[in-house]
């Protein structure tokens, strides 16, 4: 199979995207070559057979003698490299889950369930840029993507509830040393049946407003808590996460025009709570047709094997529209569908995707597949 150079597969989007590649027998299909920005010269890992030793991920000559390259080391790698490499004539496959190249217009934002259409075009005309979306939009689209491919959404607004893992994995582990700092602090209140909860709850608020608590990664007490701003202030008002759902879910569908009449306005909030690795979201769209909802989860329920409509009630929204419950599937759930009383064609939807697997690592490994054979 043709050689792949592999970079930063060793982070948590990178060990995913490996565990996936394995689970799938990827590894069949390539010669893997491992690069390291740290352990150049020792051994590259066993799981893909027999793989040599590391190489230098910094270093253009070795890069560049490979048709495909696949980096998961994150957006100060690609800027550092990604350049340097064009300007010096390669003109292999990029294959990225870094945002930095995705809105570049020679660049293509991959999500092959939703835009297998934008990506095999972009490939016959010689695209060589291929991105992983941001990881709520990548999620949104795969459990709504029916709507949006049948041309049936006016606008949405996306409201987030977005996970630890979203920021990395010193961010997941902040947010268990934050619940285990606050349960130490009120472990023998909880332990006495016959205490007082405003004690409890004065004392956990104490500690969250306190010094001791570590929110060196977040920046804010999460835990028992939230955050309402993920990524950097836009100075309009909107954070980057948010401008990013438009944008890119816009680009994903191979609309790149604001102001042409297929583009779909989406604005929302996106905020952090303090679960560990699925992004829910709560979704208001406006169709352009008043459908009835059967027809609607029809829609959305066939448009990929994925995509999995829950019913809304209250038994099966609770055992299966959780991040608890969607976390470390490919499953995307979406529920909590029923008509809004603002009017025809308002609709509600609940959705949620495991941020490593369809937000981070799925697409990649599905781009390496197809640009693959
Ligand atoms: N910006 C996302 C988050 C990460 O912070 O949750 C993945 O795109």
């Amino acid at each position: 199979g043709d050689s792949v150079g592999f970079v930063g597969w060793r982070g948590m989007v990178g060990s995913v995207l490996m565990q996936r590649m394995q689970e799938e027998g990827d590894f069949e299909h390539v010669t893997p070559v491992f690069f390291s920005t740290s352990s150049a010269g020792r051994p590259a890992p066993g799981f893909a057979g027999d793989a040599g030793t590391l190489q230098d991920a910094h270093d253009l000559e070795a890069l560049a003698k490979l048709p495909i390259i696949v980096t998961a080391q994150g957006g100060d790698y690609t800027k550092d490299v990604h350049g340097r490499l064009r300007a010096a004539g390669w003109d292999g496959l990029w294959i990225d889950a870094a945002s930095t190249l995705r809105m570049n217009d020679d660049a293509i934002i991959v999500l092959d369930p939703v835009n297998r259409d934008v990506i095999d075009q972009g490939l016959a005309r010689g695209v060589k840029d291929f991105v992983g979306g941001n990881c709520t939009v990548s999620c949104l689209l795969m459990g709504l993507g029916g709507l949006f491919r049948n041309d049936l959404v006016e606008w949405a607004t996306s409201m987030t509830y977005q996970a630890a893992s979203g920021g990395g994995a010193r961010h997941m582990r902040e947010v268990l040393q934050q619940f285990g700092a606050l349960h130490g602090v009120v472990a023998d209140e909880l332990a006495d049946p016959a205490s007082a909860i405003l004690d409890i709850d004065r004392k956990v608020l104490d500690a969250q407003r306190g010094d001791e608590l570590d929110t060196s990664m977040f920046g804010a007490p999460l835990s028992g808590s939230l955050i309402p701003w993920i990524d950097a202030d836009l100075g309009n008002g909107q954070s980057r996460e948010e401008w990013k759902a438009a944008a890119e879910t816009n680009k994903i569908l191979g609309r790149t025009d604001q102001y042409a009449q297929d583009w779909v306005p989406m604005d929302g909030l996106c905020v952090r709570i303090a679960t560990m690795r699925s992004h829910s979201q709560a979704l208001t769209v406006k169709l352009r047709e008043d459908l009835p909802v059967e027809e609607i989860e029809r829609i959305i329920d066939g448009d990929n094997e994925w995509a999995t409509v829950v019913p809304n009630t209250k038994e099966d929204s609770m055992r299966d529209l959780t991040p608890v419950a969607t976390s470390g599937t490919l499953t995307i759930p979406v529920g909590r569908i029923r008509k809004l009383s603002m009017g025809p064609g308002y609709i509600s939807a609940f959705t949620i995707g495991d941020q490593l697997l369809w937000g981070a690592a799925e697409p990649l490994r599905r781009m390496l597949r197809i640009a693959t054979g």
